[in-house]
């Protein structure tokens, strides 16, 4: 029996989505902890490609159970066009989708108040799905949350409570239009009928579970450097995809936590504001951009590329208490003379070992780089460890000395079968 959490180990799109779909044969339940439909997870399974945002990727297993934690922030209109498209491909989510009570509602304001924020002075780069807005309500103690639907009257009443402070921002302070509260109440109050069925009691659900020695893989969405409290702050998430964050979003004690698993990408990659050491702003970022596909599966944006940083990891595995690592995205680097690796930095003249965090340090910091030779040979037909050429051995050792981490996975393509175990 394993309890084990996923994390992104850097700035999200570590490839979280096609390890955890590979794990979750090996899984009774798969959870979702936090974050919301601003997450993008892509499986490749045979020719059809989905993208998730806010059902786990482990709903693409047959018989494997999915749960949505009270961390996770839902938007009923993108969760049940999500629902859509897997029954439109035969995928069931009937008595194997279960969602926390306790889960808070992403409403219409939201995302109006996440795309308002973003053209004021302090530009983000969200994804525009309201979840800044949402969590900043949730803690407020203002939130509405997916119980609130099965109680019309005080559904109701909760809307108007929260509109009748929106609409005065909106209108006074924003210029803009007021909502209409009765549409409003109408609209959600037809999502309790779909949503009515899924509704559990997680906490119970998931222990119990593991009292009956039944394994629970916990995903995260985003990555280490995009937590509230341990990423690049303004420029995060407002969640905690790290490791801490997978009990306080599904109500599993950290006593019952196996082990963590990072995901890490052979490169970096970041999609929005915010600092980035490493970024290649020249025509190696647009290569990497290029074979990598490098483009937002949520928004479809380009996504900033740079090369490995080796502190950034180690921090990453010292917040998270990763065990061990999957690399992705390897393949990547198929077509690349040499390949830079940075292991530590310059600042104000003086060497630094470890990440700052910190955004306005990260700004100033220049990255030292050690260049390791490229492999030049295609690595996407790679079955086994052995069948790596030996550069790429050595490029994954020296990941490993440099960031602490230990290789356990290895991924050198999209699909299910491109992946396999160092052992
Ligand atoms: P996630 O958000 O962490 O699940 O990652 P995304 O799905 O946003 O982005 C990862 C992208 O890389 C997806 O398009 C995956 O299909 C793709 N991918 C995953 N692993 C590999 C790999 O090893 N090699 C290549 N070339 N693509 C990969
Ligand atoms: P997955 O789970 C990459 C980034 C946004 C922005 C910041 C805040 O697919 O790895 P938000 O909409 O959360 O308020 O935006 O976080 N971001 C992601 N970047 N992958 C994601 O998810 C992300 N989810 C949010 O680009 O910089
Ligand atoms: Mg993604």
């Amino acid at each position: 029996m394993q309890v084990t959490i996923l994390v992104g180990s850097q700035w999200g799109d570590e490839g979280k989505g096609k390890i955890v779909d590979l794990l979750s044969e090996n899984y009774y339940i798969v959870a979702r902890y936090q974050g919301g439909a601003n997450a993008g997870h892509t499986v490749e399974i045979g020719d059809d490609k989905y993208i998730l945002h806010l059902i786990p990727s482990g709903i693409l297993r047959e018989g494997v159970s999915c749960v949505i934690g009270s961390g996770v922030v839902i938007d009923p209109v993108a969760l049940l066009e999500e629902i859509e498209v897997l029954e439109k491909n035969n995928i069931s989510v009937k008595d194997r989708l279960f969602i926390s009570q306790n889960a808070h509602l992403i409403m219409p304001y939201h995302k109006l108040l996440d795309s308002i924020n973003e053209s004021g002075a302090q530009k983000i780069g969200t994804t525009g799905r309201g979840i800044g807005p949402c969590y900043i309500d949730k803690y407020a103690r203002k939130g509405i949350r997916i119980n609130d639907l099965l109680d019309r009257s005080l559904l109701a009443k909760k809307i108007k409570m929260n509109l009748d402070e929106k609409n005065l921002l909106l209108k006074n302070i924003y210029g803009k239009e007021e909502l209409d509260v009765e549409k409003m109440i109408e609209q959600y109050q037809e999502f309790d009928k779909i949503i009515d069925p899924f509704i559990k009691d997680i906490p119970h659900y998931l222990n119990n579970a593991i009292s009956e020695k039944k394994s629970i893989l916990l995903e995260g969405a985003q990555g280490a450097l995009l937590d509230v409290d341990f990423g690049t702050y303004p420029f995060v998430t407002s969640s905690n995809p790290t490791s801490g964050g997978a009990c306080t979003g599904t109500g599993i004690p950290p006593n019952k936590i196996s082990n963590v698993i990072g995901i890490v990408k052979a490169y970096t990659t970041r999609v929005g504001e915010g600092p980035f050491p490493t970024e290649l702003l020249d025509e190696m970022g647009e290569k990497l951009r290029k074979i990598g596909s490098e483009f937002g599966a949520t928004t479809g944006r380009p996504r900033r590329c740079g090369w490995f940083d080796a502190p950034l990891v180690k921090y990453s595995q010292m917040v998270n208490g990763i065990d061990t690592v999957a690399i992705t995205k390897l393949d990547v680097l198929d077509h690349f003379e040499n390949i830079p690796v940075c292991v530590s930095y310059e600042l104000n003249g003086k060497k630094v070992k470890t990440f700052p965090s910190d955004s306005e340090v990260l700004n100033k910091i220049t990255p030292i780089y050690e260049t390791l030779p490229g492999w030049n040979s295609d690595t996407t037909g790679c079955e086994n460890y052995e069948d790596l050429p030996s550069s790429t051995k050595e490029y994954l050792s020296f990941l490993e000395k440099a960031s602490s981490i230990k290789v356990e996975i290895i991924s050198v393509g999209p699909k299910r079968k491109q992946t396999f175990y160092k052992r």
